[in-house]
C-alpha cells in the first residue's frame, strides 16, 4: 500500500450558538489569523451551524449567531479571499461524510467524550442522537478536506484524537491509506481561558452568568467592570509563574494578560511581579479594552450589511466544494457505492 503524502491544510470550525467570548478569540480565532497570514498552509475556518442545533436553537438566533460569527471572523482578521471561510450547512458533504463516520465509529468511543457528559447532563435519554454523535460529524468537518491540522481551544483535545481514531480505523477496515492523521495545534498561554467567577470552569458562551465572560460585542465600560470585578485572591501577583500553580484565578487573568499581549506569562509575571489586583486589573483592562475594541466596532460594521455577509459565506461555500467533492466521491467508491 503505497504511502500517500497529504498537503497541509488547516481547518477549524466554531459554532454559531450565542456571542463569542474571549476565550474563543484568544482559544481559536487570534490562532487562526496566525496561521492564515504565516501564509504556509491552506486555512479552512467554519461556522459550524449543524453542529450547534444538536442542543436546541431558535432559527432566528441560530441565522444571527451565524451571520455574527462570520463578521467576528473578519473582523479578527481573516481575510475571505486568503482563507476559506463558509458555513457548514451549505456545504452537504460534511453531512454525508458525517454519516459514513457514524457507521465507523463506535457507541463506546461516543460515550467517552467528556464534552457529550457536560451537555447532555444526567439525563442522557433525553439528549438528541445529534449530540451524540457530535464528534463524528466533526470528524467529518476536518477528513472531508483531508486537513492535518487542526487548531483548537483546549477542550476540544479528545473530539481531535477521536478524529484521529476514525481514519485509522476506517483506513484499516477498507485498506486504503486515505483519510491524513490529524494533528490537534494546542499552543500558547490562552488555550484554556477560564471563567472569570470560578478559575476551575472554561469561560463559555453557555454560562448563565454573563458576569463570567467576556463578551467580543461587550462596551468597553463592560469589559472593564468585568475586569474589576472577576474573583481573585487577596495576594499579590507572585514573582514566577510557579508561585501561580495554587491559584487558578490569578493566573487565569496573567494568561489571558499574555494572550492579548503577545507575551508568555513568564514576561506577563516579570513585569508585574508583586503588584496587588488593585493595580494590575485597570492595566489588563486597558489592554482588554485596546484589543478588543477594535474588533468590536468592526462587527457592528459588517453587521449593517447581511447581504454582503451571505455573499462571503456563499463564496466560502462553493471554494470549499471544490475540495470536498471530490473526496467524498472517492470515499463512496471506497466503501462500495454505486454510481459514485
Ligand atoms: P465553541 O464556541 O465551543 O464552538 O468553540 C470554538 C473554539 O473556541 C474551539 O476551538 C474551542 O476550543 C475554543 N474555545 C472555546 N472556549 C474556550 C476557552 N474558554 N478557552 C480557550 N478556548 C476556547
Ligand atoms: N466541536 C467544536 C467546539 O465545540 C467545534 C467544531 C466542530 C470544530 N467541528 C470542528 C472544531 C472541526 C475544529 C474542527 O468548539
Amino acid at each position: 500500500m503505497a504511502e500517500v503524502v497529504h498537503t497541509p491544510r488547516v481547518f477549524s470550525g466554531i459554532q454559531p450558538s450565542g456571542g463569542l467570548t474571549l476565550g474563543n478569540y484568544l482559544g481559536a480565532m487570534k490562532r487562526f489569523v496566525t496561521t492564515q497570514d504565516a501564509g504556509d498552509m491552506e486555512t479552512i475556518y467554519c461556522m459550524v451551524d449543524q453542529h450547534a442545533i444538536t442542543v436546541w436553537q431558535d432559527p432566528d438566533k441560530l441565522r444571527h449567531a451565524t451571520r455574527e460569527l462570520c463578521a467576528g471572523f473578519i473582523a479578527a482578521g481573516i481575510d475571505p479571499e486568503k482563507s476559506i471561510l463558509f458555513n457548514q450547512s451549505q456545504v452537504p458533504e460534511h453531512a454525508q461524510l458525517g454519516w459514513i463516520f457514524n457507521c465507523v465509529a463506535r457507541m463506546g468511543w461516543m460515550q467517552r467524550m467528556t464534552q457529550w457528559k457536560d451537555k447532555a447532563g444526567k439525563n442522557t435519554q433525553n439528549a438528541s442522537l445529534g449530540l451524540f454523535a457530535y464528534p463524528a460529524l466533526m470528524a467529518a468537518d476536518i477528513l472531508i478536506y483531508h486537513a492535518t491540522h487542526v487548531p483548537v481551544g483546549e477542550d476540544q483535545k479528545q473530539h481531535v484524537e477521536l478524529t484521529r481514531d476514525i481514519a485509522i480505523k476506517f483506513n484499516n477496515d477498507y485498506g486504503v491509506d486515505f483519510f491524513p492523521v490529524t494533528e490537534p495545534v494546542i499552543e500558547g498561554a490562552a488555550t484554556r481561558v477560564m471563567s472569570l467567577r470560578d478559575g476551575s470552569k472554561k469561560m463559555s458562551k453557555s454560562d448563565p452568568s454573563d458576569m463570567s465572560r467576556i463578551n467580543l460585542t461587550d462596551s468597553a465600560d463592560d469589559i472593564a467592570k468585568k475586569i474589576r470585578k472577576a474573583k481573585t485572591d487577596p495576594e499579590p501577583l507572585p514573582d514566577t509563574v510557579e508561585g501561580l500553580a495554587d491559584r487558578p484565578e490569578a493566573r487565569n487573568l496573567v494568561n489571558i494578560y499574555a494572550g492579548l499581549a503577545d507575551l508568555t506569562p513568564e514576561q506577563v509575571i516579570a513585569d508585574h511581579a508583586g503588584q496587588q489586583f488593585g493595580t494590575f486589573k485597570p492595566s489588563l483592562a486597558d489592554l482588554a479594552v485596546a484589543k478588543l475594541e477594535p474588533i468590536s466596532a468592526e462587527m457592528s460594521r459588517l453587521m449593517q450589511d447581511p447581504a454582503e455577509i451571505d455573499r462571503i459565506l456563499a463564496r466560502g461555500a462553493e471554494r470549499a466544494r471544490t475540495i470536498a467533492t471530490p473526496i467524498l466521491k472517492r470515499t463512496y467508491q471506497i466503501v462500495g457505492m454505486v454510481g459514485a
